[in-house]
């Protein structure tokens, strides 16, 4: 499983860097693959309300948050932290929230169902230099809109007041713990799942619709992943769209090598659509071979039966594991 952590501090190494660590050290250990991404480093610029996310569902603007993308829809778990700058977030992690405003789009206007939104998790951390009462009321309500945007249900905070000058954090009694303790809470029943690699030549058809059917049906208890013996530079366009037929998103998706699908743990099972010999081999793991001809460079009818027939076995499959 992955968690992603969005740290917003330009500080990178200042107290949300330090309290976000702690959350994801212990995630780490816990068997996450984690990332700590410093927004301030990145290149987004902010939303420029060119309306193209609500016409064609993606942003054009070509920089950085094209790479965010992919990892938010990665993820299992999405951390945002932040300080406070004036009762908000700061402009960095701003303007990448806003800039979610293309995956709120593919929901709301495009009405695509992304299979994560049924297992995906937010949660927010944030800290300030003052004690008011409201402090971290307005971080909390863009907290919870982004989540609803980015298909993850949100899990509530951990906050901290009269945190200043950096470091401050760690010689607060309870925060670095608590960090640690939520991590926990929040990743123990997902890291719990059953593993199954869906695999196929390309990753561009075949194994990505079986893990996107996988998910959306059972991604809760079943932790999906899809990868390819030749990995195709992207997913098939033919496939993304006999798939939206059905309201499932595949938006943002990447083909990955079986080393890349390696990272996330042995699987419990591997479902292979025909990879032939060139098939991962995991010592006692039960290989169960579908052996569905390839659809690429087939007309749009092949995919979709290729669709139907994926979608069939996988309901099956999904009654025995
Ligand atoms: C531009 C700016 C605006 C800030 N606004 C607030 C504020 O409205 N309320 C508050 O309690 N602290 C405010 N702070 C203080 C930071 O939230 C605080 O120092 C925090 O610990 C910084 O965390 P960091 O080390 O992760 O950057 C502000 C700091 C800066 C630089």
């Amino acid at each position: 499983m992955f968690v992603l952590g969005l740290q917003g501090s330009p500080r990178v190494k200042g107290n949300t860097g330090i309290l976000l660590a702690s959350f994801l050290k212990e995630a780490g250990r816990l068997g996450a693959l984690t990332q700590h991404l410093d927004v301030a480093k990145k290149n987004i610029t902010p939303c420029q309300e060119c309306g193209v996310c609500e016409e064609k569902g993606f942003c054009p603007i070509d920089d950085d948050m094209q790479e965010v993308y992919p990892l938010l829809r990665r993820a299992d778990i999405i951390v945002i932290a932040t300080p406070i700058f004036f009762y908000g977030a700061t402009a960095q992690l701003k303007a990448l929230i806003d800039r979610s405003q293309a995956l709120w789009s593919r929901r709301y206007i495009h009405k695509f169902e992304d299979p994560g939104m049924k297992w995906r998790r937010g949660f927010l951390l944030a800290v300030g230099a003052t004690k008011g009462k409201n402090l971290f009321e307005g971080v909390e309500l863009t907290a919870k809109y982004f989540f609803d945007a980015v298909g993850a249900n949100y899990e509530g905070s951990l906050t901290y007041k009269r945190i200043e000058a950096s470091g401050d954090i760690k010689n607060h009694p309870t925060a670095l713990k608590d960090a640690k303790e939520k991590a926990g809470t929040l990743v123990t029943p997902l890291a719990d799942r059953k593993k199954v690699l869906f695999v196929c030549t390309e990753n561009a058809c075949r194994s990505q619709m079986a893990s996107a059917f996988a998910q959306y049906q059972a991604g809760d208890r079943i932790e999906t992943i899809s990868a390819g013996s030749s990995p195709a530079p992207e997913i098939n366009p033919l496939m993304e769209e006999v798939m939206n037929e059905k309201g499932i998103d595949m938006a943002y998706r990447r083909p990955q090598s079986f080393e890349d699908a390696s990272k996330f743990g042995a699987p419990d099972l591997i479902i292979s659509m025909g990879c032939n010999d060139a098939c991962p081999v995991y010592p006692g793991v039960r290989n169960i071979e579908w052996d569905l001809e390839d659809p690429a460079n087939k007309p749009i009818d092949f995919m979709r039966q290729t669709r139907d027939k994926i979608e069939k076995r996988v309901l099956e499959l999904l009654e025995k594991v």
